[in-house]
Order: C-alpha cells, then structure tokens, then sequence
C-alpha cells in the first residue's frame, strides 16, 4: 500500500511547492487536508475536509495518514489549542511522522506562534523533523506584488537590516527529500537558507536593473501600518510583525547554513534567477 502523506495549506507559499515535489513520487499518495474541495491537478490526490479552528474536523482527516506536513496559517483563532488539539489527534491516529513548516530562528523568534507549535511537537512523542525557512522570495511575487506592478515601491519602513532570502520552490524541493530520508533527519530542527543576505536595497536594485520602470522602497510607519491593512492585515497581526521587525534588528547573525545543499545536493536559487523567472508577475501594470 502507498505511504499516505497529509499536505496542509495546499494554497500557501511552500504548500504548492511541496505538492509539486511530492507529486512526482509515484510510490506516494497525496492527501490534501483543507476547508474547500480543490481542483487537484494530480488524479490520485485525495481530497479531505480539515479546519483547525474546527477541532472535530481533525479525526477525520487523520484516517490511515502516515506522514503529515504541517504549516500554520493566519486567521487561526486559538493557535495553543487547535495546533495542540491536532497533534493529539495525530498522536491517537497513529500518525508516525511530522514534517513542520516554522520560521528561522532568530534571536526573537520566541515571540511568534511557530515557537509554541515547534514545543508542541517535540513534546509529542511523534517522530518529526521542524524545518525553520527564511524569508521566501515568493513574498515578492505575492505579499508586495501589487505594489511592485502599481507603484514600483516596496512599502516597507528604512532598514538596512539583512536577511536571507530562500526560493520556497527549493524548500518543498528539501521538505520533499525530508519525507524520504526520514530516518537521516528524524527529530532535528533545520534552517534552510539561501546563499544570499540582502536588505531591501540591495533586493530594489535586483528588481530595478531586470524591469523597465525603477522600482523603490522605504515608507514611513504609517505607509507601512497603511499598506498591511490593505493587504488585509488584522490589528494583532500587525502589531506582532511590527514588533517582530523591531527586535530583529537587533539580531546581528549573518550565518549561512548550507542544509539545502547537503539535503538535495544542490544550489540554492539566487535572488536574480527568482526575479528573472517571475518578470511577468512584477512587470509594472501601466508600461506607460
Ligand atoms: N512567508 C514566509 O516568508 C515564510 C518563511 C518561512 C516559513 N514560513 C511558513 O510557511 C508556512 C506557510 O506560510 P504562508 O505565509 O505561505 O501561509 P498562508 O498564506 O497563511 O497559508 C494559507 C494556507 O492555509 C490554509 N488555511 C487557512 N486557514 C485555514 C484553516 N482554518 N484550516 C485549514 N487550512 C487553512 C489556506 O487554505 P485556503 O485555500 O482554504 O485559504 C491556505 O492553503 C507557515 O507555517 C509559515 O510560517 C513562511
């Protein structure tokens, strides 16, 4: 029998890109855990209704799944008490492993929800591997994507902070690679990097010599505060990631950690190869 695998946030970031890995695997059958039916381009996947603010969803879901792979998403009511409600119920469906989508650890990390859910799984008992991503460049084609094609301006405040840029292509390529070396990887804590830390500058400049209208950044808080809000954005989220910028600054680790390398021996994407492949997703809307 094929080795059931649970993807959760299917339509995030790194979710498409670990279904995009996993699916050339054969020998493995896709679960697809969310609220809605997709459209699954893959006729094997299966389809399973799964709420994590709907505790009484998780049972369910969990039937004959041996490996999950975990994200949280936003908008998550009471993430301690769903988050801990579902790894319970993993724990009771005989869920043998856990693949866990958190964030690099920086030194203030411990204030985002990962932290909790991270404690939660080593606490559990259930084999996992945590794999803390950096910052995915697909932010760029998602998050500030609007802005980059209407305005050509990133509304974020001066920081000339640097940080490591990952293409989440290549983090569902190593997640992927996790799920069947296992054992090699079994209970440890991954950060996955990319070769490359860059500040908002460096990253406008990237954008400004590959498009044809020059492409800015810097905003006041209040553009910045402004510009979440239209990305629709709650007050607590808000808060947090202001916060959270905040401290970061205060953390001056520039450490690259090669696992992406040693895990599918190969290199990660760099920041002009990701804007080369996405030009027509950041050509600026009015070419006037
Ligand atoms: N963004 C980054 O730079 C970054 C970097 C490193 C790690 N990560 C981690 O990567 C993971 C994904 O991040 P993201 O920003 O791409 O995620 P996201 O956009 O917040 O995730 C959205 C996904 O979660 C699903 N979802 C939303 N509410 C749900 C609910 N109540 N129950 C079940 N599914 C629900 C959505 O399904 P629908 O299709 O139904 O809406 C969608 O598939 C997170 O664990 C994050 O911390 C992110």
């Amino acid at each position: 029998m094929k080795n059931k695998v649970l993807i959760t946030g299917l339509n995030s970031i790194i979710g498409k890109e670990v279904f995009r890995y996993l699916a050339r695997h054969t020998q493995t059958k896709i679960v697809v855990g969310q609220r809605h039916d997709p459209d699954l381009p893959l006729q094997d996947a299966e389809y399973r209704y799964l709420d994590f603010n709907d505790v009484k969803s998780f049972q369910e879901t969990l039937i004959g799944i041996e490996t999950v792979f975990l994200i949280i998403p936003r908008h998550i009511h009471q993430i301690e008490h769903s988050f801990s409600s579902f790894i319970d119920a993993c724990k009771s469906s005989g869920v043998s492993r856990i693949i866990f989508s958190s964030v690099y650890r920086g030194k203030f990390s411990v204030i985002l929800p990962h932290h909790k859910v991270e404690k939660l799984i080593r606490k559990s008992g259930i084999d996992y591997v945590i794999v803390q991503a950096t910052y995915f460049m697909q932010n760029l084609t998602t998050f500030f994507k609007r802005e980059i094609q209407e305005d050509q301006k990133i509304a974020i405040p001066h920081l000339s902070r640097k940080m490591n840029w990952i293409d989440a292509r290549n983090v569902g390529d190593a997640i992927v690679n996790l799920i069947y070396k296992f054992d090699d990887y079994k209970n440890q804590t991954i950060p996955l990097m990319g070769n490359e830390n860059k500040n908002f500058m460096e990253v406008t400049a990237k954008l400004t010599a590959t498009l044809p209208k020059d492409v800015v950044y810097n905003a006041t808080f209040k553009e910045f505060v402004k510009s979440l809000k239209r990305k629709g954005l709650e007050y607590k989220e808000i808060s947090l990631l202001v916060l959270f910028m905040m401290l970061e600054r205060l953390d001056y680790k520039t450490e690259i950690h090669p696992n992406y390398e040693k895990i599918t021996g190969k290199k990660p994407t760099r920041l002009i190869e990701f804007i080369m492949r996405h030009l027509p997703d950041l050509e600026p809307a009015n070419n006037e």
